[in-house]
């Protein structure tokens, strides 16, 4: 079986479910249910014996030396993290006590457990760090996209710390010889994102007439990649990505935060117009910018391609569709999401005065 850690998120339940969905190989699935993790994502699994959820942290080394010792995975996916920046910036020591304190704990439980494999099972054994474009820094315009030999440059709470856990799985390889794999993705979308990041915020928000704040001037660049286009690219590297070794994951599909609020706001126009007739885009407001907010990121997805011969299945145009049909027919889930917890954070970050501050209606 294969352990997964972080597996009740956003992309960690895309992932098991994808994983389930084509393979009989069972999934430990080790989550401690933060905010973001919802076990709902995985609903479809109920009675499914290849799955066995367990709630726990993967900075507590006794669970962790218990589970590896008695389900013996062939390999370990670290998924789980503190992931949201604005998160990171009103309050960086979460970030740090499960992006950094828990994967150097993690390291030390599966470095003991790799250590008494033997024969195959040792040889065969991944540990493989689900890691971000962001730890790359912020692109100029006119730079080229980050390939796998980008400097590191990470510049927010959040980039910083994944920068740090990446950093531990590349020491532990060259120190003890742990046989990793660090994949470093884009921003992605899809299913199950949790409606604090821009794309779910602004389809959710846009839906119950509120307005879709977008930071600064709205011309900042990321590049987009479908949920399961990730799932699909960490699979093909768990196969046969080369030990020791970073991959980049990317669809090419660069595109301003403006830009993609205004196909998110067509698509709704189309699919569910407003009952007054007036588009969604009516509902764009820009705020005050996000401190130490990244310019540009891109990514140069080259090395996957050539490598391991993966690419994305779907474009931006039609990922961006089934994100926001999914959305559409999901009111359920997003309602139930929407908990205590998460409204005294909307107010946090978009009710304060600085943040409220609209530039634009
Ligand atoms: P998410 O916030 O939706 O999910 C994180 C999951 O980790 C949650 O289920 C949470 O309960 C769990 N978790 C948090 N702390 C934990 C701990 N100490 N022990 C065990 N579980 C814990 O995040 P996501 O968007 O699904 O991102 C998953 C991974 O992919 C992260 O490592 C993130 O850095 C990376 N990543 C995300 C993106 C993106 O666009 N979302 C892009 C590239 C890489
Ligand atoms: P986000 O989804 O938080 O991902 P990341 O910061 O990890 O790239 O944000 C994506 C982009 O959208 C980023 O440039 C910040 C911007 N953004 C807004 O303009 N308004 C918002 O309310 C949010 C959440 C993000």
């Amino acid at each position: 079986m294969i352990l997964v850690t972080g597996g009740a998120g956003f992309i960690g339940s895309n992932f098991v479910l994808d994983w389930l969905a084509t393979r009989d190989e069972p999934v430990l699935n080790l989550d401690k249910l933060t905010y973001a993790g919802n076990l709902e994502n995985l609903q479809g699994l109920e009675g499914d014996g290849r799955h066995v959820f367990v709630q726990g942290d993967i900075g507590d080394t006794e669970l962790m030396d218990h589970l590896l010792a008695s389900h013996r995975p062939r390999a370990v996916l670290n998924f789980a993290a503190e992931s949201h920046v604005d998160r990171s910036i009103r309050g960086p020591e979460a970030f740090f006590q499960t992006n950094v304190q828990g994967t150097l704990r993690l390291l030390q439980s599966v470095r003991e457990y790799w250590s008494r494999l033997e024969g195959p099972q040792r040889q065969g054994f991944r540990f493989l760090q689900v890691s971000t474009d962001e730890v790359y820094g912020s692109l100029a315009p006119d730079e080229p996209a980050f390939s796998e030999l980008h400097r590191i440059e990470p510049n927010s709470p959040y980039s910083a710390s994944k920068a740090a856990s990446d950093h531990l799985v590349r020491a532990w390889h060259h120190t003890y010889g742990l046989p990793v794999l660090t994949t470093h993705c884009s921003n992605n979308y899809g299913p199950f994102h949790f409606p604090e990041k821009l794309i779910p915020l602004m389809i959710v928000n846009a839906l119950g007439g509120k307005p879709l704040p977008l930071y600064g001037d709205g011309r900042q660049v990321r590049d987009w990649l479908y949920v399961k286009d990730h799932c699909s690219a960490i699979c093909r590297v768990l196969e046969a990505g080369r030990v020791g070794d970073t991959y980049n994951i990317g669809g090419w599909n660069e595109k301003p935060n403006v830009e993609i609020v205004e196909v998110i706001c067509d698509l709704l126009d189309e699919l569910r117009p407003r009952s007054d007739g007036v588009s969604y885009r009516s509902q764009i407001a820009f705020v005050s910018d996000r401190p130490g907010h990244d310019r540009r990121y891109a990514i140069d997805a080259r090395k996957i391609e050539k490598e391991l011969g993966w690419r994305p299945a779907e474009s931006f145009e039609t990922g961006i569709r089934k994100t926001v049909r999914w959305y559409l027919s999901n009111a359920g889930w997003v309602s139930r999401v929407q908990s205590g917890a998460y409204r005294e954070w909307m107010q946090a970050q978009y009710a304060a005065p600085a943040a409220a501050e609209t530039l634009r209606q």
